[in-house]
Protein backbone atom coordinates (compact mmCIF):
# COMPACT_ATOMS: atom_id res chain seq x y z
CA UNK A 1 0.00 0.00 0.00
CA UNK A 2 1.02 3.75 -0.97
CA UNK A 3 0.82 5.27 2.37
CA UNK A 4 0.32 8.98 2.59
CA UNK A 5 0.33 10.07 5.50
CA UNK A 6 3.65 11.54 6.33
CA UNK A 7 4.11 13.49 2.80
CA UNK A 8 -0.12 14.98 3.86
CA UNK A 9 1.56 16.36 7.09
CA UNK A 10 3.59 18.90 5.38
CA UNK A 11 1.40 19.27 1.82
CA UNK A 12 -0.29 22.16 3.01
CA UNK A 13 -0.35 25.09 5.40
CA UNK A 14 -3.31 24.60 7.64
CA UNK A 15 -1.86 27.04 9.98
CA UNK A 16 -2.43 29.90 7.33
CA UNK A 17 -6.75 29.56 7.09
CA UNK A 18 -8.58 31.40 9.12
CA UNK A 19 -11.02 28.49 9.25
CA UNK A 20 -10.67 25.08 8.20
CA UNK A 21 -12.60 23.44 6.28
CA UNK A 22 -12.85 19.45 4.72
CA UNK A 23 -14.70 18.90 1.43
CA UNK A 24 -16.23 15.36 1.05
CA UNK A 25 -17.21 14.01 -1.93
CA UNK A 26 -17.42 10.33 -1.53
CA UNK A 27 -17.39 8.70 1.89
CA UNK A 28 -16.92 11.69 3.43
CA UNK A 29 -20.29 12.44 2.62
CA UNK A 30 -22.02 9.69 4.24
CA UNK A 31 -19.99 7.92 6.93
CA UNK A 32 -18.81 10.79 9.32
CA UNK A 33 -16.51 9.33 11.92
CA UNK A 34 -15.07 12.52 12.89
CA UNK A 35 -16.04 15.55 15.59
CA UNK A 36 -16.82 18.73 13.60
CA UNK A 37 -17.93 22.31 14.27
CA UNK A 38 -20.01 23.08 11.65
CA UNK A 39 -21.29 21.55 8.28
CA UNK A 40 -22.53 22.71 5.22
CA UNK A 41 -23.27 21.01 1.55
CA UNK A 42 -21.00 22.85 -0.97
CA UNK A 43 -19.35 22.43 -4.63
CA UNK A 44 -15.90 22.50 -5.91
CA UNK A 45 -15.80 23.32 -9.77
CA UNK A 46 -13.60 21.92 -12.35
CA UNK A 47 -14.04 18.17 -10.99
CA UNK A 48 -15.94 15.07 -11.34
CA UNK A 49 -16.31 12.17 -9.11
CA UNK A 50 -15.30 9.00 -10.43
CA UNK A 51 -14.62 5.40 -9.09
CA UNK A 52 -10.61 5.32 -10.32
CA UNK A 53 -8.78 5.28 -7.08
CA UNK A 54 -8.16 1.21 -5.57
CA UNK A 55 -9.08 0.59 -2.24
CA UNK A 56 -6.46 -1.73 -0.87
CA UNK A 57 -7.49 -1.26 3.04
CA UNK A 58 -10.92 -0.25 3.34
CA UNK A 59 -13.22 -1.69 0.35
CA UNK A 60 -10.55 -4.52 -0.74
CA UNK A 61 -7.26 -5.73 0.38
CA UNK A 62 -3.93 -5.87 -0.91
CA UNK A 63 -4.82 -8.95 -2.86
CA UNK A 64 -8.15 -8.22 -3.90
CA UNK A 65 -8.99 -4.67 -4.19
CA UNK A 66 -12.00 -2.75 -4.42
CA UNK A 67 -12.83 0.55 -6.10
CA UNK A 68 -13.68 3.99 -4.08
CA UNK A 69 -13.96 7.85 -5.70
CA UNK A 70 -11.35 9.81 -6.77
CA UNK A 71 -11.63 13.56 -8.62
CA UNK A 72 -11.17 13.84 -12.17
CA UNK A 73 -10.31 17.40 -13.16
CA UNK A 74 -12.82 18.29 -15.81
CA UNK A 75 -13.32 22.21 -16.97
CA UNK A 76 -16.96 23.51 -16.59
CA UNK A 77 -18.75 20.80 -14.13
CA UNK A 78 -19.38 21.35 -10.88
CA UNK A 79 -18.79 18.67 -8.04
CA UNK A 80 -21.49 18.55 -5.23
CA UNK A 81 -20.13 17.14 -1.96
CA UNK A 82 -20.65 17.86 2.02
CA UNK A 83 -18.11 20.35 3.95
CA UNK A 84 -17.06 20.30 7.63
CA UNK A 85 -15.22 22.93 9.42
CA UNK A 86 -13.55 20.79 11.39
CA UNK A 87 -9.99 21.78 14.25
CA UNK A 88 -6.87 20.91 13.06
CA UNK A 89 -6.66 17.91 15.62
CA UNK A 90 -8.64 15.82 13.01
CA UNK A 91 -5.96 15.66 10.67
CA UNK A 92 -4.56 12.80 12.38
CA UNK A 93 -7.61 10.69 11.74
CA UNK A 94 -8.51 12.42 8.40
CA UNK A 95 -4.99 11.12 7.04
CA UNK A 96 -5.28 7.53 8.23
CA UNK A 97 -8.85 7.25 6.88
CA UNK A 98 -7.31 8.86 3.26
CA UNK A 99 -3.98 7.10 3.77
CA UNK A 100 -4.41 5.06 0.57
CA UNK A 101 -2.99 7.33 -1.97
CA UNK A 102 -4.94 10.27 -1.41
CA UNK A 103 -3.32 14.07 -0.87
CA UNK A 104 -4.56 16.96 0.62
CA UNK A 105 -4.82 19.96 -1.82
CA UNK A 106 -6.65 23.37 -1.45
CA UNK A 107 -9.11 24.38 -3.26
CA UNK A 108 -11.87 26.67 -3.33
CA UNK A 109 -15.30 25.74 -1.97
CA UNK A 110 -18.31 27.33 -2.71
CA UNK A 111 -20.46 26.44 0.58
CA UNK A 112 -24.35 26.83 0.93
CA UNK A 113 -24.26 29.81 3.11
CA UNK A 114 -22.36 31.61 -0.21
CA UNK A 115 -19.11 31.71 0.71
CA UNK A 116 -16.02 30.91 -1.44
CA UNK A 117 -13.40 29.89 0.94
CA UNK A 118 -10.30 27.40 0.36
CA UNK A 119 -10.62 24.09 2.20
CA UNK A 120 -8.77 21.13 1.96
CA UNK A 121 -10.21 18.11 -0.40
CA UNK A 122 -8.33 14.25 -0.32
CA UNK A 123 -7.55 13.75 -3.86
CA UNK A 124 -6.02 10.44 -5.60
CA UNK A 125 -4.21 11.85 -8.36
CA UNK A 126 -3.40 9.55 -11.77
CA UNK A 127 0.45 9.31 -10.50
CA UNK A 128 -0.81 7.43 -7.33
CA UNK A 129 0.23 3.79 -7.14
CA UNK A 130 -3.17 2.98 -5.53
CA UNK A 131 -4.81 4.97 -8.78
CA UNK A 132 -6.80 2.22 -11.20
CA UNK A 133 -8.09 5.04 -13.78
CA UNK A 134 -11.15 5.09 -16.11
CA UNK A 135 -12.62 1.16 -16.59
CA UNK A 136 -16.08 0.40 -18.15
CA UNK A 137 -19.35 1.02 -16.01
CA UNK A 138 -20.33 -3.03 -15.79
CA UNK A 139 -16.55 -3.65 -15.46
CA UNK A 140 -16.28 -1.09 -12.62
CA UNK A 141 -19.75 -2.73 -11.07
CA UNK A 142 -18.28 -6.19 -11.44
CA UNK A 143 -14.87 -5.39 -9.38
CA UNK A 144 -16.99 -3.33 -6.89
CA UNK A 145 -19.08 -6.28 -6.85
CA UNK A 146 -16.72 -8.87 -5.79
CA UNK A 147 -14.65 -7.09 -3.24
CA UNK A 148 -14.95 -6.39 0.28
CA UNK A 149 -12.64 -5.07 2.86
CA UNK A 150 -11.96 -3.73 6.71
CA UNK A 151 -14.61 -0.71 6.18
CA UNK A 152 -17.52 -3.40 4.55
CA UNK A 153 -18.61 -4.95 1.14
CA UNK A 154 -17.14 -2.47 -1.45
CA UNK A 155 -20.89 -2.08 -3.12
CA UNK A 156 -21.98 -0.60 0.24
CA UNK A 157 -20.07 2.39 -0.55
CA UNK A 158 -21.79 2.91 -3.80
CA UNK A 159 -25.38 2.00 -2.16
CA UNK A 160 -24.87 4.54 0.37
CA UNK A 161 -23.34 7.33 -1.28
CA UNK A 162 -26.25 7.14 -4.14
CA UNK A 163 -28.71 7.35 -1.30
CA UNK A 164 -26.99 10.24 0.91
CA UNK A 165 -26.72 11.96 -2.79
CA UNK A 166 -30.43 11.19 -3.53
CA UNK A 167 -31.21 12.57 -0.46
CA UNK A 168 -29.28 15.74 -0.91
CA UNK A 169 -31.29 16.15 -4.28
CA UNK A 170 -27.95 15.34 -6.55
CA UNK A 171 -27.66 13.49 -9.71
CA UNK A 172 -24.71 11.76 -10.34
CA UNK A 173 -24.71 9.59 -13.40
CA UNK A 174 -21.56 7.74 -13.11
CA UNK A 175 -22.52 6.81 -9.54
CA UNK A 176 -25.93 5.88 -10.02
CA UNK A 177 -25.22 3.82 -13.31
CA UNK A 178 -22.82 2.32 -11.28
CA UNK A 179 -25.39 1.51 -8.57
CA UNK A 180 -27.85 -0.19 -11.26
CA UNK A 181 -25.59 -2.09 -12.92
CA UNK A 182 -24.99 -3.54 -9.27
CA UNK A 183 -28.27 -3.91 -8.22
CA UNK A 184 -28.77 -6.55 -11.86
CA UNK A 185 -25.30 -8.46 -10.68
CA UNK A 186 -27.35 -8.97 -7.09
CA UNK A 187 -29.72 -10.37 -8.51
C1 LIG B 1 -13.97 11.92 0.15
O1 LIG B 1 -14.97 11.31 0.51
O2 LIG B 1 -13.98 13.17 0.10
C2 LIG B 1 -12.68 11.23 -0.19
C3 LIG B 1 -12.85 9.90 -0.80
C4 LIG B 1 -13.41 8.87 0.10
O3 LIG B 1 -12.92 8.71 1.24
O4 LIG B 1 -14.37 8.19 -0.27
Amino acid sequence: MHDTQSVNKSRINIDALDEIWVFGYGSLIYKVDFPYLEKQTATIEGWERRFWMGSHDHRGTPEKPGRVLTLHPVKNVECFGVAYKITYEEFDHLDHREKNGYLRELIDIKLQDGRTIPGVVYIGHADSPAYFGPSDIAALARQIFNSSGPSGENRDYVFDLANALRRYNVKDEHVFAIERALNTLSI
